[in-house]
């Protein structure tokens, strides 16, 4: 198959195009903005007889359309990612998350292009920390952010499209992923770093807020499972059984890397900040026969510490910014 990959030079995109390039025979296009959090050098090591790299953003209709048109199937991870910048600039986030994706999704419908569009479990808002019910594809949504607002309506203007025009396209909802190439203004490589260069990593609150974390080669095989064998017009969710407070990945990370587990500080806490996350994957694994290959969070973990510790080149340059960024909210 010709895959088109929307944000393929970012974190999970660039796993998944990874993944795609060692395990199948597709050829891949790339079609990202390079954002702060895109980056060339994630696809390095990709041959590049099977890849081929186009800088545009996702909502300039000419170039989405004629990539779609050379194209079997669209794969859509473009997409601002971070919710605490939602709260500070939440306007690119309508841009790229709500009028890229309609931007896609009318490409789609003119050239016939199948389409399966990236989101998150953060449509359904937050549970109870008791709560013995998680995310199923049936729950109602109720996004908490600007970013999961903007993701929730993604996913609404993929539904309408599927119903009013026909567009052959499928939805993924993921939990929180973890791996390499992930931006360092996020959770787990924003302490990794931060210990790195011998700052006391940042907890936001008292810690208590679960995330449900799979490895990202864990989302990638799901979302192939989904190209290859999933229904159209279907939402799969995907998780891996993998709830832990922040506290604990906190002090897992710290004891990893040889600190003291309660080296960190408690800082100011995320406006609206969701409690908890958690997916029943059970149709992607009964219907799909999907299985998770990592299920060992703290082996992950200690791969994770160590792709850092190895790329300090590749974080380096973002990490002051980032850090300047976060301590003047307090954070
Ligand atoms: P990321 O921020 O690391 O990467 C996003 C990529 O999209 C970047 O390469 C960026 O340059 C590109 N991009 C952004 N706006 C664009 C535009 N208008 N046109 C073209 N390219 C654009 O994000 P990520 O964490 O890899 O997330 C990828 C997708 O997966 C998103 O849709 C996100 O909502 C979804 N998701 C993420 C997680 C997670 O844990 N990170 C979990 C579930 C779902
Ligand atoms: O659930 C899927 C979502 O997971 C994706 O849709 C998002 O794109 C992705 O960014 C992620 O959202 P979160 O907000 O859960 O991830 P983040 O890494 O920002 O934060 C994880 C948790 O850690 C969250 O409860 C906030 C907390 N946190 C975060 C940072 C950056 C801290 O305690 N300290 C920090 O420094």
């Amino acid at each position: 198959m010709r895959l088109l990959v929307t944000g393929g030079a970012g974190f999970i995109g660039a796993n998944f195009c990874h993944h795609l390039a060692r395990t199948t025979d597709h050829t891949i296009t790339v079609v990202d903005k390079l954002t702060y959090a895109g980056n060339r050098a994630n696809l390095e090591g990709i041959d590049a007889q099977r890849l081929t790299f186009v800088e545009a953003d996702v909502t300039d209709a000419p170039t989405v359309t004629r990539l779609a048109e050379a194209s079997d199937v669209i794969v859509h991870f473009a997409a601002e990612s971070h919710n605490d910048n939602s709260l500070r600039e939440p306007r690119p986030f309508v841009d790229s998350n709500l009028l890229g994706t309609f931007t896609l999704l009318e490409a789609a419908r003119h050239t016939g292009t199948r389409l399966h569009h990236i989101s998150t479990d953060e449509v359904y808002g937050d549970l109870e920390l008791d709560d013995p019910q998680r995310f199923t594809e049936e729950t109602a949504y109720n996004p908490s952010s600007p970013y999961s607002a903007t993701k929730a309506g993604s996913d609404m203007l993929v539904r309408a499209w599927v119903r009013s025009f026909g567009v052959q396209a499928t939805i993924s909802n993921c939990s929180n992923n973890y791996g390499p190439y992930q931006h360092i203004e996020k959770f787990i490589p924003r302490q990794i770093t931060n210990i790195l260069i011998g700052r006391r990593p940042k907890l936001y609150g008292a810690g208590l807020n679960v995330r449900d974390w799979i490895h990202t080669e864990d989302h990638s095989s799901a979302v192939l499972a989904i190209l290859e064998r999933g229904r159209i017009g279907e939402t799969y969710l995907i998780g891996a059984d993998g709830e832990k407070t922040n506290l604990e990945v906190m002090r897992a990370i710290l004891s990893l890397m040889g600190q003291d587990p309660d080296a960190f500080d408690h800082v100011t806490d995320r406006p609206g900040h969701d409690l908890r996350y958690a997916i029943d994957a059970t149709k992607l694994r009964e219907e799909l026969g999907w299985v998770p290959a990592f299920r060992d969070f703290e082996a992950g973990l200690a791969a994770t510490i160590d792709w850092y510790r190895d790329h300090e080149s590749w974080w380096r340059e973002a990490k002051e910014a980032t850090e300047a960024a976060y301590a003047r909210r307090g954070q």
